[in-house]
């Protein structure tokens, strides 16, 4: 059987981040494009002379051109301009839009079969925007936020508890912004649901309210840390997560930006929701019931990406 193709748009720091997971992983070949000359052949040559250290059998290129993608089983963009300290994931917009008009007309010419995972900020218009854009299938293409988002609330919430990352599963719904919703009654600790740990007394709902806080401004958190840039390791690992879901045929239920037709009463938009990833791309949308203070913070959340989206549709005429 031919190896799978992997083709990272974007060969920055969470593109080279990529290529070294889908490498070590051994998830198939690996193509990356930049528009900067030497860049993604610089980082791919660095990664293909650590596949005889780390031993692993992957084939990784660099390209400035588009046509290297013919033929890509999974296409993983982070192509555009990171968020700077002070920068909203909204002023990103404008940039932004014109890099995934560039993306989405080379995914229809060279690989209109992938399944694309895009990771460009503002996640949630953007995703949205590169599917338009790119023509393919709305279920082949989803943006990565949630599993991300819900690694943040899972890290903290181990940290808090004492207990290993393993055991703590967590769940966020909502765009990819300040107004997320972690969902503390679908997150469990050792299969536990969070409030009744409060019942129990291992926390306490102010501790909890702190952690949802600091979930909800993770990205920003770092980008105050870094000061020259975003996060990359934990973003690239949960694409990659995703990725694998999809090439590997896990059907994994994994919180990512899909388009939603109806489901928890939404059209035309890309959305952070529980999903089923399969060989057949978004298999299954997990369509939740929420409370009525979920269903609020929800509604929020989708207001702000349906705003982002009619900002794309005034730029860029011809998405409307
Ligand atoms: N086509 C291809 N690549 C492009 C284009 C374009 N039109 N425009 C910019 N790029 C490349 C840049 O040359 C750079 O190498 O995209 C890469 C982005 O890499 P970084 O600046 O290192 O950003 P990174 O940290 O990888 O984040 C990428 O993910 O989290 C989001 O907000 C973040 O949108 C950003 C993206």
């Amino acid at each position: 059987m031919a190896r799978k193709k992997i083709a990272l748009v974007g060969a920055g720091q969470i593109g080279g981040t990529l290529a070294l997971l889908a490498g070590q992983k051994e998830l198939g070949d690996v193509v990356l494009f930049d528009i900067m000359d030497g860049v993604p052949q610089g980082k791919a040559l660095d990664l293909a002379e650590t596949a005889p250290v780390e031993g692993f059998n992957a084939k990784l290129s660099g390209t400035n051109s588009y046509e290297a993608l013919e033929g890509a089983d999974v296409v993983i963009v982070t192509a555009g301009v990171p968020r700077k300290p002070g920068m909203s994931r909204d002023d990103l917009l404008g940039i932004n839009l014109k890099v995934m008009e560039q993306v989405g007309a080379g995914i229809a010419k060279y690989c209109p079969k992938a399944f694309v995972i895009c990771i460009t900020n503002p996640l949630d218009a953007m995703v949205w925007a590169l599917q338009k854009f790119s023509g393919l299938p709305t279920h082949m293409v989803v943006g990565m936020a949630g599993v991300l988002d819900s690694a943040r609330f899972r890290y903290f919430l181990s940290d808090e508890f004492g207990v290993s990352v393993e055991d703590v599963h967590a769940m966020t719904l909502g765009g990819h912004g300040d107004d997320m919703v972690p969902l503390i009654r679908y997150s469990t600790v050792g299969g536990v649901p969070l409030p009744e740990l409060v019942k129990m007394g291992w926390t306490t709902q102010e501790k909890l309210d702190a952690i949802v806080d600091r979930t909800r401004k993770g990205g920003g958190e770092i980008v105050a840390l870094l000061k020259t840039g975003s996060a990359f390791y934990a973003p690239a690992a949960s694409a990659i997560a995703m990725a694998e879901s999809y090439l590997k045929d896990k059907k994994r239920v994994l919180p990512v930006a899909a388009y939603l037709k109806g489901e928890f009463g939404v059209n035309d938009t890309y959305v952070g929701v529980p999903a089923m990833i399969g060989a057949g791309g978004v298999e299954k949308i997990v369509d939740l019931e929420l409370s009525s203070d979920e269903k609020a913070g929800f509604e929020k959340s989708v207001a702000s990406v349906k705003g982002l989206i009619e900002a794309c549709k005034t730029i860029a005429p011809a998405l409307a």
